[in-house]
């Protein structure tokens, strides 16, 4: 899909980097690593995902006792972020283009993009999450200083304060994502930029085949959060962004980690800029 508000010379695709040399060797290590975790903790995730099943009959909505147990205590959804991006979870942050200026992180978790760029003087991050727990345990591992508790639905952040307004693997999270780009229209700067990064499905499933954009899921180890391919991404942004945005870039590397080398699900690292009109 394509439409005047994409800009066409900007939209590309990379390449994979999986061939050849020692990259063939690392994605043997992952995916016998994605077996040997599966197998360890496959008990909780059938048993977690047996209870939610029978519930979601009731409640499509109903949240899984492992999102509940994770959502009160963050260190464990940071043990599962490693487990899931292994062998090194900071690498999926290599993606995003160079930061600089005002961000603001949406969806910061406890901060490892924080740790990621903590040598890195030019960049000002306001990291805002709609979970305390998450920021609590931030600030006390000295990630960050400060933090915003909200919604990026209703910020309360002033207009055009922002350079840049980063999803770092949370834009799946986000249900109401027209309201979340026109929120982030009005916090940047004009000529700032929206960042999405997110790791997308390398095929459609049999649920997204019948539709366009992305599609729900209540999945049992994060929750309701959105699906997307590559392409399902990109429509879903041009559908939803408003119209002071536009489309700048479509860019894709499937970095070798597990969440990308996924047996059942394989996956690869998408980033969308889009720009806000008038700098
Ligand atoms: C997968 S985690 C990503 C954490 C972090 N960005 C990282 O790279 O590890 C998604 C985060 O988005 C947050 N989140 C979900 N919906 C949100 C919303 N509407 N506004 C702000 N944060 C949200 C969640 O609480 C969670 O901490």
């Amino acid at each position: 899909m394509k439409d005047g508000r994409e800009s066409a010379a900007v939209s590309m695709r990379e390449l994979s980097p999986e061939a050849g040399g020692t990259a063939g060797l690392r994605i043997f290590i992952v995916r016998a690593a994605f077996i040997v975790f599966f197998v360890l903790l496959s008990p909780i995730y059938y048993l977690n995902r047996y209870d939610l099943l029978r519930q979601k009959k009731k409640n499509p909505f109903y949240t899984s006792k492992l999102v509940r147990f994770m959502y009160k205590h963050p260190i464990v959804y940071e043990i599962a972020l490693y487990v899931n991006n292994f062998p090194k979870p900071s690498r999926v942050y290599e993606v995003l283009p160079e930061l600089s200026g005002e961000v603001l992180q949406v969806g910061c978790g406890t901060g490892l993009l924080n740790k990621y760029y903590r040598n890195n003087s030019g960049v000002r991050f306001t990291n805002l999450d709609v979970s305390l727990p998450s920021l609590e345990l931030g600030k006390r591992m000295g990630r960050f200083d400060s933090y915003v508790h909200g919604d990026i639905c209703k910020a309360p952040l002033r207009d055009e304060s922002f350079d840049a307004v980063l999803f770092a693997r949370c834009f799946h999270h986000i249900r109401r994502t027209r309201k979340a780009l026109e929120e982030s229209c009005r916090l940047l700067k004009p000529g700032g930029i929206v960042i999405v990064a997110d790791p997308v499905l390398m095929h459609k499933t049999s649920a997204a085949e019948k539709m366009t954009g992305g599609y729900m899921i209540n999945s049992s180890v994060d929750g309701v959060i959105w699906k997307y391919t590559l392409e399902g991404l990109k429509e879903h942004l041009l559908r939803n962004m408003p119209a002071d945005l536009a489309l700048e870039s479509t860019t894709e590397k499937r970095l070798i980690h597990m969440t990308n080398y996924n047996l059942k699900y394989p996956h690869t690292d998408a980033v969308m800029i889009l720009r806000k009109l008038g700098g």
